[in-house]
């Protein structure tokens, strides 16, 4: 018995919802092969795209498929084969996608399905492998599909919001690494007061502009005071890109999860291939390869 899962890449974030917000993108991701055996335990047979542990135990997909199978006190193993597409450390949920796509899969053998909220609670050990702490703002969206906020971590708890109407977005990946360890590692363990309550305003206009769908609320919500002024130091060009994604039309842009990586939304398809294009140009200039990725939300 197998499966073959496709594993979403994410943005985590979003500007407004540190750690708690999260959408998936349609059409970029993983793909994963999971099988069912007898012999108990899991046993990662094949990885391609990228190179990665292949003890189970190491691996971001294989620590979150074992936390399922003790979990659910499986009487069977599992053996996958990771077939990777998202690089590692862009910015766009590398880890996430293979420690939900391992839970995911999984599920689908069951003769009882677990819920998505116990399925992101096993992916969140795999993805701690990789970033030091459990967050889930990756994993669910990967999990659910859509966007998601994570309103509390113990317990865990996770809304689906309404969809983005009509919202394309634009992923711009220089190829430098950033590790999420090292992106938390820089960020203040306080903030200004007034900070918080402008980022909770910005949070709280995201959440009631997709439930009323208010454009004109959207745009003006998706903004970072907290975690951007700190991270983008780590990206070359940052504010620069940032002025080119505004004179192409697109409505925002920010910082994907921890980075490099950054997102564009914009109404209208051909400002996203516009802006993506200027700004592959502007880092040829600069020596610094980029890949460039369009999606509808
Ligand atoms: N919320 C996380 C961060 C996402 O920005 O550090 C990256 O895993």
């Amino acid at each position: 018995e197998e499966v073959k899962v496709f594993c979403p890449a994410t943005v985590a974030n979003v500007n407004c919802g540190f750690d708690t917000l999260g959408f998936a993108l349609e059409g970029i991701g993983d793909e994963m092969v999971i099988r069912k055996v007898t012999t108990p335990g899991v046993t990662i047979e094949l990885i391609t795209g990228e190179k990665l542990p292949m003890e189970a135990h190491n691996n971001v997909a294989g620590v979150a498929a074992m936390a399922m199978l003790e979990g659910i006190q499986a009487d069977f193993g599992i053996t996958m084969e990771i077939h990777k597409n998202i690089r590692c450390g862009s910015g766009i949920g590398s880890s996430a996608a293979s420690a939900a796509g391992a839970v995911y899969g999984i599920n689908q053998l069951l003769d009882t399905p677990i819920s998505n909220l116990e399925l992101t609670t096993y992916a969140m050990k795999g993805e701690a492998l990789a970033s030091g702490n459990e967050h889930a703002d990756n994993v669910a969206p990967c999990i659910y599909g859509g966007t998601t906020l994570i309103t509390g971590y113990a317990p865990l708890r996770i809304i689906a919001l309404p969809p983005m109407e009509t919202v394309y977005v634009g992923i711009l990946h220089p190829h430098i690494k950033i590790a999420t360890k090292d992106a938390r590692a820089i960020l203040p363990k306080n903030v200004p007061l007034k900070d918080a309550i402008t980022q909770a305003q910005r949070l709280a206009g995201f959440v009631a502009s997709l439930y009323e769908w208010d454009k004109q609320l959207f745009v003006e919500s998706i903004q970072d005071v907290l975690v951007e002024p700190h991270r983008k130091q780590l990206i070359p060009h940052f504010d620069k890109i940032k002025t080119v994604s505004k004179e192409y039309g697109c409505m925002a842009f920010g910082i994907s999860g921890s980075g490099p990586s950054m997102f564009a939304f914009a109404f209208a398809k051909a400002d996203i291939d516009n802006y993506l294009a200027a700004s592959k140009a502007y880092y040829k200039q600069q020596n610094l390869d980029v890949d460039t990725y369009s999606s509808r939300i």
